[in-house]
């Protein structure tokens, strides 16, 4: 039966980077027969723009029916103003929350080409390759009561909640104990026990949790210590599991440690293993339309769909191998530019993932 794949370029440099991956769908649906059909709709901004609202209902709709979800980024300085209910990342959000797209996957692969890209010294990321396993759909993105009310004394108060039940960690610390069994079998869990009771449950959860994994270690870190460690020894981790809010924060700092956010994609996956997939950053308004924008993460995004959703591990190895090859040709979007190195843009850096494929 063939498959369909929804797209959604978004905001700011998404649809420069989005019409790079489709140039690379388009080559390895070919190339390896895959019968992949696809097809655009809007999110974020763009949607806010056409229909008032940041998630339409056709969008969810297709989205809902698709195998896959290939998103660019949403969000940009023109929505900001706009009432928090309806802002571009609501979209987002709401597409999430809606799909039931628990299980965030972020790998921090560091290319042996750009160990001179990172902030860090070549010694301390030189062989990086971790997985932030965070959660999506709970926590404090999503707890209520939520809204910023006003006092009797007049003053105005912000308010969140942090709220996780003990099945929502529970199948988040599968999914990272399964990913870990295929890795190098250790899971650190990232908590603030010693101060968030929401964490404490965590902690205890996933501890419960690790008895069906015998073969893979569990360890716990605050996640203070955890930011630290990231930038001080960042190769002591292999798989990290946490919740939404520390998930969201450790994953750009991991991101960073590779040299550009440019280079990372990442899968949100609901029990099925149906998932949206997206580069870690976003939709960088500075630059967009500047066709100056790495598309390489959303690229590998796409190898990512491939592998889990779309049960072809072959086309999803052989982009891996393409994006290789041009980093090994020398090819810099502006981010990952270096001293030695060709500087090119959105559009040649997708041509040459294309022609590396192809060739
Ligand atoms: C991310 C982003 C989003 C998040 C924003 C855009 C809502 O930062 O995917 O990490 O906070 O989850
Ligand atoms: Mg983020």
């Amino acid at each position: 039966m063939s498959q369909h794949i929804v797209l959604l370029a978004g905001d700011g440099i998404g649809p420069e980077i989005v019409a790079e991956a489709e140039k690379v769908l388009t080559q390895v649906n070919e190339q390896f027969s895959l019968g992949l059909s696809w097809n655009h709709e809007l999110l974020g901004g763009a949607a806010i723009d056409a229909h008032g609202v940041p998630l339409p209902d056709v969008t969810l709709d297709a989205a809902r029916k698709a195998d896959a979800i290939l998103l660019g980024a949403v969000g940009g300085p023109k929505w900001d103003a706009i009432e928090r209910s309806i802002r571009p990342e609501r979209g987002l959000l709401k597409i999430r929350a809606e799909l039931n797209l628990f299980a965030n996957l972020r790998p921090a692969l560091l290319y042996p080409q750009l160990a001179a890209a990172s902030s860090l010294k070549p010694e301390i990321v030189s062989g990086l390759d971790l997985l932030i396993v965070r959660e999506l759909t709970g926590g404090i993105y999503f707890g209520q009561p939520r809204g910023i009310r006003i006092l009797e004394n007049g003053e105005r108060q912000g308010f969140n909640t942090d709220i996780y039940s003990e099945s929502e960690i529970r199948r988040i610390a599968h999914v990272a104990f399964q990913l870990a069994q295929k890795r190098n079998k250790r899971v650190l869990s990232v908590d603030k026990a010693n101060v968030l009771e929401v964490t404490e449950l965590w902690k205890q959860v996933v501890t419960e949790v690790s008895a069906e994994y015998p073969d893979v270690a569990l360890s716990h870190m605050y996640v203070d210590n955890a930011a630290m460690q990231l930038v001080r020894a960042p190769k002591q981790f292999d798989v990290i599991v946490t919740g939404n809010l520390f998930g969201d924060i450790l994953s750009d700092q991991a991101a960073m440690l590779t040299g550009s956010i440019g280079m990372l994609p990442s899968a949100s996956l609901d029990q099925q293993k149906k998932g949206m997939y997206e580069p870690c950053h976003g939709s960088a308004p500075d630059i967009a339309g500047q066709g100056i924008a790495n598309p390489l993460a959303t690229i590998l995004s796409v190898a990512m769909m491939l592998r889990y959703s779309l049960n072809a591990p072959l086309a999803a190895e052989a982009i891996e191998a393409a994006v290789g090859r041009v980093l090994d040709q020398g090819l810099r979007t502006a981010d990952i530019f270096s001293e030695g190195t060709t500087r090119v843009g959105t559009k040649a850096m997708g041509d040459a993932v294309v022609a590396a494929l192809a060739g």
